[in-house]
């Protein structure tokens, strides 16, 4: 069997696999961030360890059998997060997470003083690792000195786990400090951060070992080999591998807190103006593009905030006004609620609700958010198509996903066919434990990875195409009108 382990933002996840490829069970374990100011987004690392080692815990409580059995663990986690350790591999500081913009005031700075767009093939943006080390340099000069290694969330998991320190080119490229196109560590940009090799980890491919589980934890889980432990991958690339999106054009969207649309590709295609993400895919000689934006599912989670409504509700109330016959409203929402990544590289942008009337409904606000939503995603499509990436569907998943109008609506706004996966668990950890197969077996992440059977397409709708393209229209002229008002 095979261990997929997930370290996301709000909870740590472990899924069991046997040989065939199927889930046999997985278990969770909750996580809470850290907001100790405006802006600001922090885990204690010992929380990431708990929280796995409670959801192994319980996998070695509930399947022993499997336990026993695993061959191969994968990883896959929240990117971007910054790890301080000292000289004993203890951490300085709570880490600093990828939704924290603290650093967005040394953003500039470190863009000039190294090409990262080249090299690093990303625009210097303060969810990325790097300038969150500029900012520890300038706000807590004497830990960022003590500072002797810097690690990603599951890349400190598997220090814990094996005793190396090891990332992978997935997650490796949302540092910043990689050549994202040679697939190593560049030392100018390293050194434009006051940074140098001996602060970073080895790097293996995804697919690769990096190292073995430690004896006292083979113990805990009661397994009886000495299993492998893979690169694995940052999540959107695990998650990629989940659902089959390693072919250069496949793609997936994903309606989470964030919202990612992702498109594999078999070279490196920068888009810097567009503040598209290209970074290394999970197994060799493979890349990814990404447009990413800040706030999806999180801003109907805003409007449920706001209202006292559960979100499921709402969605309920704006499916059922959708198929009353009522004309749906002119309400436009932008979803800028926590700054904007893709397109816009703007911390500072922020929501807004246009178009409002006497009439205007709960209902018609909730729509106006699903709306807004799909056309930031629509956004991210434009930007990739200007670094020359296309798809011809997407895989849609994330909590978001549930939703039936909101995959209508994304569908219409991308004019792209969405598919489902099956019922189950096509997520990151199930990427991260094929990872792992790959890395115990050898054999080749591309064949491993394969996508399943779809349980359905969701094709555009001509209408609400048209609807949706008319709006974007006006979607695209209310955020520079709005960051001008608000200047
Ligand atoms: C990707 C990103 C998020 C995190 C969420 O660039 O910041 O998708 O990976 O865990």
């Amino acid at each position: 069997t095979y261990l997929g382990l997930d370290l996301g933002t709000s909870s740590a996840k472990a899924a069991l696999m046997d040989a065939d490829g199927a889930v046999i069970a997985s278990r969770s374990a909750p996580l809470a961030v850290s907001r100790p100011a405006p802006g600001w987004s922090e885990q204690a690392p010992q929380d990431w360890i708990d929280a796995c080692w409670a959801a192994l815990d319980a996998l070695a409580a509930d399947h022993p059998a499997g336990m026993a059995a695993v061959e191969g663990i994968g990883l896959s986690g929240q990117m971007h997060g910054a790890t301080f350790l000292g000289a004993d591999d203890r951490p300085l500081r709570p880490a600093i997470l990828w939704n924290d913009m603290r650093s967005a005031p040394d953003c500039a700075a470190l863009d000039a003083a190294a090409d990262f767009r080249g090299i690093g093939g990303n625009l210097v943006m303060p969810g990325f690792t790097a300038p969150k080390a500029a900012w520890l340099a300038r706000e807590e000069p004497g830990l960022f000195e003590a500072t002797r290694r810097i690690l990603l969330p599951k890349d400190y998991v598997r220090l814990a786990l094996t005793g190396e320190a090891v990332s992978d080119m997935s997650d490796a490229s949302g540092t910043l400090w990689l050549d994202v196109a040679a697939r190593d560590w560049s030392d100018d940009l390293l050194g434009a951060t006051g940074l140098d090799r001996s602060h970073m980890p080895a790097l293996v491919e995804g697919s690769e070992v990096s190292g073995r589980l430690r004896p006292e934890l083979r113990a805990r889980w009661g397994m009886t080999g000495a299993p492998v432990v893979a690169g694995g991958g940052g999540d959107n690339a695990a998650a990629a591998c989940g659902v089959g999106a390693l072919a250069p054009g496949t793609a997936f969207v994903s309606l989470g807190t964030s919202g990612v649309l992702f498109v594999a590709g078999d070279a490196f295609r920068p888009n810097t103006a567009g503040a598209v993400h290209a970074f290394c895919h999970a197994a060799p000689g493979l890349w990814h593009q990404m447009g990413v934006i800040l706030a999806a599912a999180d801003a109907l989670e805003w409007l449920s905030a706001i209202t006292a409504t559960p979100a499921a509700d709402l969605i309920a109330e704006a499916e059922a006004a959708d198929t009353s016959g009522a004309a749906p409203s002119e309400a436009l929402f932008l979803p800028y609620l926590s700054g904007e990544r893709t397109p816009h590289n703007d911390p500072a942008a922020r929501g807004a609700f246009a178009g409002l009337a006497r009439a205007s409904s709960r209902a018609d606000l909730t729509r106006a958010v699903l709306e807004g939503v799909a056309l930031a995603f629509a956004d991210c499509q434009a930007a990739l198509g200007a670094a020359g990436t296309d798809f011809e569907s997407a895989w849609a998943v994330g909590g978001g996903a549930r939703s039936r109008l909101w995959l209508r609506i994304v569908a219409a706004a991308l004019d792209r066919p969405l598919t489902l996966p099956p019922a189950g668990d096509f997520g990151a950890a199930l990427g991260a434990a094929r990872l792992g197969l790959c890395a115990a077996t050898g054999a080749e992440a591309t064949a491993v990875c394969a996508p399943p059977e779809p349980a359905e397409v969701i094709a555009p709708e001509p209408a609400l195409v048209a609807r949706m393209a008319e709006r974007r229209g006006r979607f695209r002229a209310l955020h520079p009108a709005i960051a001008g008002a608000l200047e």
